[in-house]
């Protein structure tokens, strides 16, 4: 699989496969995940299959979305390009770099998304509008 979108990549996480105990999935600071953790939030129990999350885009957070059990459909959209990104697995993640408006949909009922974050909850990080977002995307166009 490859990245089209900007502002975002592929994090593999250390795996110890084991058939009997159990797999194992390491993800460290600064190694794998590539800034410092200071927010770890999950998502479990979706009841409607037809529920849509996200529908944003950050300023400056950066943050890793895993899918630990079940699947998901992850969209991004970087303001230019679109890309659609099927997650039903925990080994490896993508990156949701600022300025990359993204939806998750399509979830299984036994899905559990896990993301890390470099920081904080603060809601004047977020953009909530797509086409505040996309004034953005130019306004920082124009500035390069
Ligand atoms: P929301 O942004 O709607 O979640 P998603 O992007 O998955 O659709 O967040 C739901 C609510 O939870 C919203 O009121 C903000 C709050 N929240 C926190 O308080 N802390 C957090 O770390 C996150 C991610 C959300």
């Amino acid at each position: 699989m490859k990245i089209k979108v900007k502002n975002s990549g592929i994090v593999r996480l250390t795996t110890r496969k084991d058939a009997r105990r159990g797999d194992l999935f390491v993800a460290e600071s600064m190694k794998n995940i590539p800034f410092a953790i200071k927010r770890v939030y999950s998502v479990n129990n979706i009841k409607d299959p037809a529920v849509v999350r996200g529908h944003h885009a950050h300023k400056k957070t950066k943050q890793v979305i895993f899918c630990a059990n079940g699947s998901f459909k992850l969209s991004l959209d970087d303001g230019k390009r679109k890309q659609e990104i099927f997650l039903s697995t925990h080994a490896f993640g993508i990156i949701l770099g600022p300025m990359l408006w993204h939806t998750m949909s399509g979830f299984s009922k036994d899905c559990v998304i896990v993301v890390f974050a470099s920081e904080h909850y603060n809601e004047k990080d977020y953009i909530r509008s797509y086409e505040d977002f996309l004034k953005l995307v130019k306004k920082h166009e124009q500035r390069k």
